[in-house]
């Protein structure tokens, strides 16, 4: 036994899915198609265990308002607009028509369409567009890397004293680490932890689910 987070073997792994909420058949069959129809690019999606996750923390913290950075093909926005609560509200932001129109079909199926409205554009822009004051319950960032700080920035503000920020991918395959991989992803990671970890209005800790998700919380005192 140990008290420090361990490597899931593919058979705990199972176990692990196989002792939470399941993923339903729409979550099910958009994993399917995503693999399907863009083979390379599905490892971009949540996966089963987070995206549960991230349904109940947006239930348990009464989100009303939020705002996803980084839509693809629609799994993690399901599992967002699913937590929400009555009259919520989920913006998502994205560049791609092509991946965000299968997302707009699975949100009809999943019965969230109503709940989201979906921005096309560079999300920095889509960001600024927002009203300035601290309108938003929780956000999740989960975009091109090198624009999370920039995405941070934007965001921190706009989040409610006691709000929520997820930060998808902040482990990145454990590359974070090797300091030899100068790759922009990997360095734009790196750069975002210590930003992020740096920033005083907020608490936060770098949780090992998926490929590294950080939980950030808006301090009640923080006027920033
Ligand atoms: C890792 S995927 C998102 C995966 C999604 N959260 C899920 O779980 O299925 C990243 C997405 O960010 C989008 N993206 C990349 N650069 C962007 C930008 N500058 N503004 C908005 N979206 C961007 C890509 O089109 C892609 O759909």
């Amino acid at each position: 036994m140990s008290s420090r987070t361990g490597e899931l073997s593919p058979q705990l792994h199972a176990y692990l899915l196989a002792h939470s909420a399941p993923a339903d058949p729409v979550l099910r069959e958009l994993a399917d198609e995503t693999a399907r129809r863009f083979p390379s690019a599905a490892v971009m999606q949540i996966g089963a265990e987070q995206g549960t996750f991230m349904t109940l923390l947006t239930r348990i913290a009464g989100v009303t308002d939020a705002v996803e950075v980084g839509t693809f093909t629609g799994y993690s926005s399901i599992c967002l607009a699913r937590g929400l609560a009555d009259g919520g509200r989920l913006l998502c932001c994205d560049v791609s028509e092509e991946w965000t129109s299968i997302a707009r079909q699975y949100w009809q199926r999943a019965g969230v369409a109503d709940r989201i409205e979906l921005r096309i554009g560079p999300a920095l822009d889509t960001l600024r567009a927002l009203p300035a004051g601290p309108s938003l319950d929780l956000a999740f960032i989960d975009a091109d890397k090198p624009g999370y700080i920039g995405y941070w920035d934007e965001i921190v503000p706009r989040i409610r004293p006691g709000g929520i920020i997820l930060v998808d991918n902040t482990l990145y395959g454990g590359q974070v680490i090797d300091m030899a991989d100068q790759d922009a992803s990997v360095q734009g990671i790196r750069d975002f932890n210590d930003h992020a970890a740096a920033d005083d209005r907020v608490e936060l800790v770098l949780l090992p689910v998926g490929d590294g998700l950080t939980l950030a919380r808006k301090s009640s005192a923080s006027r920033g």
